[in-house]
């Protein structure tokens, strides 16, 4: 396990029973990714500390690929109380943890391990209700009784659809480049609410309220091929990854009418807030770290 742009490394005596609540002893946190030098988790993390007044550590940990276990098991065993998990060790924490919430499960992914008092390691997702929190909290937009359109079908797109479902829109439709693979999830999750699924050919003619991008095509400067028509003037877009400037998709919308559209820098502040909950117990505010980063990009 290396360790890259830490404050501190974990500490080894630190016990995994002690409360870690006085000054000398804070609680450890990390980030586990590879890579992770762009990880902003740390940065969050510790203004969410700082506001409410925990005391913990936080660093984030550059992980080799095969190595995600043995990682973990140090970073537990020398104490450590919770991890946040980035790509590529979603699935690893997922097959890591002891036990699973339903949002993990259904999203087939872990982005946050949490160890309780008795040593037992739980893997939650917190991905989805940090977007769905962004959405319907900052952006204010109305996702309940709306015709929402989700386009992908990766990882990203699994862990959103269970808290999208609970938000109860008039219509859920997953739509992906390749189309089995949004039938596949379609079915997967049809025990926990109607959603539905197609390949962006079918999309000809439709229009939506919401319309959300979780494929990866913006960061390689791609637009997944959405017919025009899906967009009106007061469709709400949001783009699941975030940059300094705009997205292709974002940009895209716009030039279709759309004025309503948001990257999804607030959905990384709203997960990374669901995880510190999770494990402090505490909810920390959002809004004045994304303004910080906001102001940083
Ligand atoms: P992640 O875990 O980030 O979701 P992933 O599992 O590799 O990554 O999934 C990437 C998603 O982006 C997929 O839905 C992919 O579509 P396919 O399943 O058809 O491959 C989608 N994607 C990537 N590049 C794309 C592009 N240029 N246009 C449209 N969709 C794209």
């Amino acid at each position: 396990m290396k360790v890259s742009n830490t404050s501190a490394n974990t500490s080894e005596n630190t016990s995994a029973t002690n409360t870690a609540d006085s000054a000398a002893d804070p609680a450890c946190y990390a980030v586990f990714g590879n890579p992770i030098a762009q990880s902003k988790s740390p940065d969050i993390h510790l203004m969410f500390a700082a506001q409410t007044d925990q005391n913990i550590h936080y660093s984030k940990i550059l992980v080799e690929v095969d190595q995600f276990v043995t990682a973990a098991d140090k970073f537990f065993g020398e104490g450590g109380q919770g991890l946040n998990i980035t790509m590529p060790f979603k699935l690893d924490a997922y097959n890591y943890a002891h036990e699973l919430s339903d949002r993990a499960r259904t999203a087939g992914a872990v982005n946050t391990l949490a160890k309780q008092s008795d040593g037992v390691i739980i893997g939650d997702n917190t991905d989805g209700i940090g977007m769905v929190s962004d959405i319907t909290q900052r952006l204010g937009w109305v996702v309940r009784d709306r015709r929402v359109l989700v386009l992908g079908a990766g990882g990203a797109v699994r862990g959103v659809l269970l808290p999208l479902i609970e938000q109860a829109p008039k219509s859920l439709l997953v739509a992906n480049r390749t189309a089995s693979k949004a039938e596949d999830l379609a079915q997967k999750l049809a025990d926990y609410g109607e959603l539905s699924a197609c390949g962006y050919e079918q999309l000809d003619g439709s229009q939506f309220d919401v319309i959300i991008n979780g494929t990866s095509a913006s960061l390689g400067g791609a637009l997944p091929a959405l017919p025009a028509s899906c967009i009106h003037s007061k469709t709400c877009v949001y783009d699941m990854v975030y940059s300094k400037t705009s997205t292709p998709f974002l940009d895209w919308s716009g030039d279709q009418g759309a004025t309503q559209l948001s990257d999804g820098l607030g959905m990384l502040v709203g997960q990374a807030a669901e995880s510190f909950f999770i494990w402090r117990k505490v909810r920390p505010e959002v809004a004045p770290v994304l303004a910080f980063l906001q102001e940083q990009a």
